[in-house]
């Protein structure tokens, strides 16, 4: 596995991201966030990764997580955690089966949703009362569940997965994304009625005053 949380957890990369953990558990303390989407404006931003190390930082506080690949477009999910993309979600969706397909991960208390074979209407099926009762179903087994999503611009499926859960996550990547994409992504979501938690940074230049300070 190639998820620095896991193979460098003393690394400051892997420190941001339990940083983000924190803040992201201190962002309602009346009202803990359970179900969130991570999302960006663009392709390659960062997505994938920023969700599967937050997973597993959180899994590592404890807290019974599970991750769902609901990019059915280009889901990845299952290659940075070395399992199967089927059976997944969509599985489930189209054969009415009993039981979530969950994954084990090999990692404590965290476990994963895979897409499964990629629809051909990966919106329509997002947005379908099915994936109400997915969402209502995987909350009542985990502590949180965070769900990756492909680029908001891009196509609506970010904006109508967002609509359904607590909250979203934006990526934003300081060598990458353009400041007029960041802004119409922030549109796009708010016309959709999403709750924007926040934004988190990706590959941020490294400040060396503070970089080494805590070794
Ligand atoms: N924090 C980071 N800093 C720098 N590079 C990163 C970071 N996170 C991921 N990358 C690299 O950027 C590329 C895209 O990462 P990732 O697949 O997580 O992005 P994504 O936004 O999910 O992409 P997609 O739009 O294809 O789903 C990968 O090659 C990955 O190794
Ligand atoms: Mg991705």
């Amino acid at each position: 596995m190639s998820l620095i949380t896991l193979t460098d957890p003393r690394s400051p990369v892997s420190e941001a991201y339990r940083t983000l953990r924190t803040n992201l558990s201190f962002y309602s303390l009346d009202n803990p966030l359970c179900s969130l989407v991570v999302t960006s404006p663009a392709v390659a931003e960062g997505k994938s990764a920023t969700i599967a190390n937050l997973a597993v930082t959180m899994a590592q506080s404890g807290r019974k997580t599970i991750l769902v690949d609901c990019d059915l477009r280009r889901p990845s999910l299952h290659t940075l955690l070395d399992l199967n993309s089927e059976p997944g979600l969509t599985n489930f969706i189209l054969n009415e089966d009993e039981e979530l397909p969950l994954q084990e991960t090999g990692v404590e208390n965290l476990w994963l949703l895979a897409s499964g074979p990629k629809p051909p209407n990966p919106a329509d099926l997002l947005g379908s009362r099915k994936v109400d009762r997915v969402i209502a179903k995987l909350s009542e087994m985990a502590d949180i569940v965070l769900f990756d999503a492909p680029p908001v611009i891009a196509v609506t499926d970010a904006a109508v997965l967002g609509a359904k859960v607590d909250g979203v996550l934006l990526v934003i990547n300081a060598g990458k994304t353009r400041r007029d994409h960041a802004e119409r992504a922030k549109e796009l979501l708010e016309k959709a009625k999403v709750r924007i938690i926040g934004a988190t940074l990706t590959n941020a230049p490294k400040d060396s005053s503070i970089g080494d300070y805590y070794g």
